[in-house]
Formats: structure tokens, sequence, C-alpha cells
């Protein structure tokens, strides 16, 4: 059967597509929804199975078990993956959340949310500019934060890692311009969720509200960042490589 959409042909590797991930499953329903075939990354296989079964044309995507913490295995992996199709990009929604008050920082921390956040992308990179990987023409999409552009208390460690994102989208988009790989960030401020709902539970009435208020438009929905990667993966943004672009209902505007 054939599959009209913008991605229709492009094989996308999606990091963090487990159904219980409300951003990661958005993403995934919006690609297949644009024809393109993924590749479902994660470390459980079953919530995996769960969104290849939601997502448009299952049969066009596969499932792919891996523990992005470890780093050295993830550039053999994409030679394996890239043996059963060629990609022609990839989006990095995977990662590591929460809150880190500096009474309670340790080094194990660090190495948490750094290895997720940053490395694993920088090695996924690796991977992806390998000889017969990807595409030319292909695109790379880091979900990062709009923690990474603005300080947010008890937070320094997720945000520094965010902010690192920033950073390895402008060097990593240099570094594949020769290969006509493109390298993009979205930056969402909180997006509807169960992860959300998790972090209104842990405020007071008054906090609640100041969050609500600093989202003029609204909490984000899984679909605007879906519809914003679907945009810097197809060719409509040819000429647009190195970016972090807010997904955030106005939320760094005010
Ligand atoms: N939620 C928000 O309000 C919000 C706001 C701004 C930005 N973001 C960003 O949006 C993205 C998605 O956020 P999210 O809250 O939906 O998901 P998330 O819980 O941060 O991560 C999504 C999935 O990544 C996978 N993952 C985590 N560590 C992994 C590892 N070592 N190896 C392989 N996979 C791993 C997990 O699935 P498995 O357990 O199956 O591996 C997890 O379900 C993240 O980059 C996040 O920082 C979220």
């Amino acid at each position: 059967m054939s599959v009209a959409g913008r991605l229709q042909g492009r094989r996308i590797l999606v990091t963090g597509a487990s159904a219980d991930s409300a951003i990661g499953l958005g993403i995934c329903r919006e690609l297949a929804q644009e024809g393109a075939s993924l590749v479902l990354m994660g470390r459980r296989q079953e919530p995996l199975e769960q969104t290849r079964a939601d997502i448009a044309g299952p049969e066009r995507h596969t499932v792919e078990v891996m523990d992005l913490a470890d780093l050295d295995a993830i550039a053999t992996r994409m030679k394996a993956i890239a043996a059963a199709g060629v990609l022609h990009g990839m989006v990095h929604s995977a990662s590591f959340q929460g809150y880190s008050p500096l009474s309670r920082i340790n080094a194990e921390q660090f190495d948490r949310y750094f290895h997720v956040n940053v490395a694993a992308p920088l090695m996924l990179a690796k991977g992806l500019r390998q000889k017969g990987v990807c595409e030319e023409g292909g695109s790379i999409v880091l979900i990062g934060s709009v923690a990474g552009l603005r300080g947010q208390k008890a937070r320094s460690l997720y945000a520094a890692s965010k902010a690192a994102l920033v950073s390895l989208t402008q060097s990593l988009a240099l570094e594949l311009a020769d290969k006509s790989i493109r390298v993009n960030c979205l930056a969402p401020a909180v997006v509807q969720g169960p992860k959300a709902d998790e972090q209104f539970q842990l405020l007071a009435e008054a906090q609640r509200q100041a969050l609500l208020q600093a989202h003029p438009l609204g909490l984000v929905r899984p679909v605007d960042i879906a519809k914003a990667a679907t945009f810097l993966l197809g060719s409509d943004s040819a000429w647009i490589t190195g970016a972090t672009l807010p997904v955030d209902g106005g939320y760094l505007a005010g």
C-alpha cells in the first residue's frame, strides 16, 4: 500500500519512543501519520510494542531495545539498524529528568543526567555519520527544554544538560554540514501529560497558578512538539540547521 505524507519513504530513529512517554508517543504518531517508517528505541520492549501498535502502519516500524547509557555500543547498533534500511534522520527524545536541589547532588546523579541527555545524542550523531548509516539530506532533531534556555530552581543538573544540548546542536550542525545532515533542537516548556501532572502535585496552589500563567497560550501539547519535529525532519526546513526552536506557548516571551 502506498503511503502519502511529508515524510513518506523516510526511515527515522526515535529514542524515548515508549508508549508511556506522552511526548515520545505523540512524536511517533505524527511521524507515522506523515508516512515515515520508524525505529522505536527504548529500554523496555513492551511499551515500544504498544507504541508500534498505536501508530499508523505498524508493519512499517521496528522496535529496538537498547540502554543508551551503554555509550560505546551505540555506533555499532546504528550500523546494524542501517543494515536493515538506511536512515534519513533521528529524533532524540529519551532523557533523564527530575529535580536536583544542590543539597542532594552527587557524582552518580551528574552521570545519569549527562549520559542520556548529552553523551547519548553525541554518540547517536557519531553513529549516524558512519558510512552507509544516514542518507545525505538527513535531519537530526534533539528534544531539549526551556530549562536549557532559562534557569530553573532545584533543576540545575537537568537545565545544564539541556543547555549543553543547545551547544551540541550548533557544533554538530557545523560538523555534519559536509554530509548534508542537519541538526536542530526543540525546546518545549511544560507539556501536558502524566509528567506535568506529577510536577503539579508537588506544588502549592499559588505555585501551580504561577506555572500555568507562565504559559500564555497554555501548556504545550505533545502534538505541538510532534508537528515541529515533522517540520525539522522534512524538506520544508531544508536550510535550517544549528537552531533551537522553543515550543513553549510563549513561556520564554515573558
Ligand atoms: N514532560 C515535559 O513536560 C517536558 C518538558 C520539556 C522538555 N521535555 C523533554 O521531552 C522529552 C520527552 O519527555 P518525556 O517526559 O515524555 O519522557 P522521559 O521520561 O524524559 O523519557 C522518555 C523515554 O526515554 C526512555 N529512556 C530513558 N532513559 C533511557 C536510556 N538510558 N536508554 C534508552 N531509553 C531511555 C524511557 O523509556 P524506557 O524506560 O522504555 O527506556 C522514557 O520513557 C525529554 O527529552 C524531556 O527532557 C519534557
